[in-house]
């Protein structure tokens, strides 16, 4: 009922469980299913009936139906009949109104899906579901990836689960620590190589030629199908409206992929009227994408040195690029850079509307204020932003930032007092109730009347 289709030359592969790409051109694979599973677009009250149905079971108590991914199973018909997910109650994450980030940049329907707030702290738990779901099905025994950190914690916690071995490949340096501690914690086999994120890449696939180990990288079609079920929810959290733009940040670039094949999707069944623009912010020094689209109109990859403090997206050659493009294109979408002094500033005011996130999540909200100021976003038009990983992930950047220590001056050259009016501080003190009066007093006198 499901097969697995190139997006570049459209044949049909088996599914294995190694390097999973093409076997005639070498490209990505996606996962299709079946007719008769899948059948034509849904009249109106037969899409009433599942998106109630999906609802429904949130009351459930079912393994399946307290997970935020399996709950929507009718969207990735892969499971075999009686067959167990392995699942930690991924998804269900909230959608949170930025009073603060509403009024800055004069969007009134502004929302932010916090994907951090996943078991392992990040989007990745979605995809993973699926992939070691399927890795199990198909008697793999051990699990492997290259990462920048989040799968590599996401894996390792499905893994353990599942009660597999996982191997987790990271640059060495350049990693924030908590992703680090939660692949220690979970037991993986955890190698951090002398090179970045795509030098483990090369790794991996150099490894598959002497052991044999399930890859749950995002080349893994099934990382997709988990992953894009954020669209369903993320609907259903807005009523079923769908807004007119939905921005996420870009590193290897599977989750615009997998958040545009389900929406599109969606549309296709006639669970939604249209998809929303979705659009990709990257770091400056890490914009593959950005240059990609600009250099060659997205026809061939501008894969470049990576270098940023965000880590979870410091890819200079990213996988899913082609499934990327082809999804700006087919929503409208585009993709901005943002420095690191818009990443820093940005992801200090989520901060200060109680909403923490890595830094590599608040480029989405640096990149909302480029694209407001163009006018590519409307006053009166509606946009998600996706944070796709915890605050905790990298607490010693939020340190960094507010000690003074993150950026150099030329970093910063036109953006001081902007980041100077979010830079905290912590003030050591004697034990003396005195001492913390004058403190407070001294903070609330420092404040702009907002506040
Ligand atoms: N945000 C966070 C927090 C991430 O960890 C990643 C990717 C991205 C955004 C970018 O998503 O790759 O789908 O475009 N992290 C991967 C990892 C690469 O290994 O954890 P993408």
């Amino acid at each position: 009922m499901i097969h697995l289709r190139c997006i570049e030359c459209g044949s049909r592969n088996p599914e294995e469980n190694g390097w999973q790409q093409c076997r005639q051109c070498g490209d990505l694979l996606e996962a299709v299913y079946d007719s008769t599973v899948w059948g034509s677009k849904l009249n109106a009250p037969a899409a009433a009936e599942w998106q109630v149905r999906w609802r429904e079971r949130r009351k459930s108590d079912g393994k399946e139906d307290r997970s935020g991914v399996w709950r929507f199973r009718e969207l990735l018909p892969m499971l075999d009949e009686g067959q167990a997910v392995v699942s930690l109650e991924e998804g269900n994450t909230p959608l949170y109104a930025l009073p603060r980030c509403r009024r800055q940049s004069g969007i009134e329907g502004l929302w932010a899906k916090h994907q951090g707030m996943n078991p392992t702290g990040s989007f990745k738990d979605l995809g993973m579901t699926a992939a070691v779901t399927r890795a199990r099905a198909r008697g793999a025994t051990a699990v492997a990836c290259a990462s920048t950190g989040n799968t590599a914690a996401s894996m390792a916690a499905y893994a353990a689960q599942a009660g597999m071995r996982s191997l987790v490949l990271i640059p060495s340096g350049k990693i924030a620590g908590g992703k680090l501690a939660q692949s220690m914690d979970y037991g993986a086999i955890t190698c951090q190589l002398d090179t970045d994120f795509d030098g483990c890449a090369r790794v991996l696939r150099a490894l598959l030629e002497l052991e044999p180990v399930y890859v749950v990288n995002s080349i893994n079609p099934f990382r997709i199908e988990g992953q894009k079920t954020l669209a369903a929810e993320m609907l259903e959290q807005l009523g079923w409206e769908v807004p007119d733009h939905v921005i996420v940040p870009g590193g290897n670039l599977a989750n615009s992929s997998a958040l545009g094949k389900g929406f599109l999707e969606l549309q296709a069944w006639g669970l939604c009227r249209r998809a929303p623009q979705i659009s990709v912010i990257q770091a400056e020094g890490a914009n593959p994408l950005a240059r990609t689209l600009r250099e060659t109109e997205g026809k061939a990859l501008v894969a470049v040195e990576a270098e940023t403090r965000a880590t979870a997206i410091r890819i200079g050659r990213p996988a899913s690029w082609k499934k990327a493009v082809r999804v700006l294109q087919a929503t409208g979408g585009v993709c901005r850079e943002v420095s690191e002094a818009e990443i820093a500033l940005a992801k200090a005011e989520l901060g200060a509307e109680g909403i923490g996130c890595e830094p590599a999540s608040a480029t989405t909200w640096a990149g909302m204020k480029q694209l407001v100021k163009e006018g590519f976003i409307g006053p009166q038009q509606k946009v998600v932003l996706v944070l796709t990983g915890h605050t905790l992930k990298d607490a010693d950047y939020v340190m960094r930032f507010h000690e003074g220590r993150l950026l150099e001056p030329a970093e910063t050259r036109g953006w001081e007092r902007a980041l100077a009016a979010q830079q905290r501080r912590i003030w050591k003190l004697p034990a003396s109730a005195e001492a913390v009066k004058q403190a407070m007093q001294a903070t609330l006198e420092g404040l702009p009347e907002e506040a």
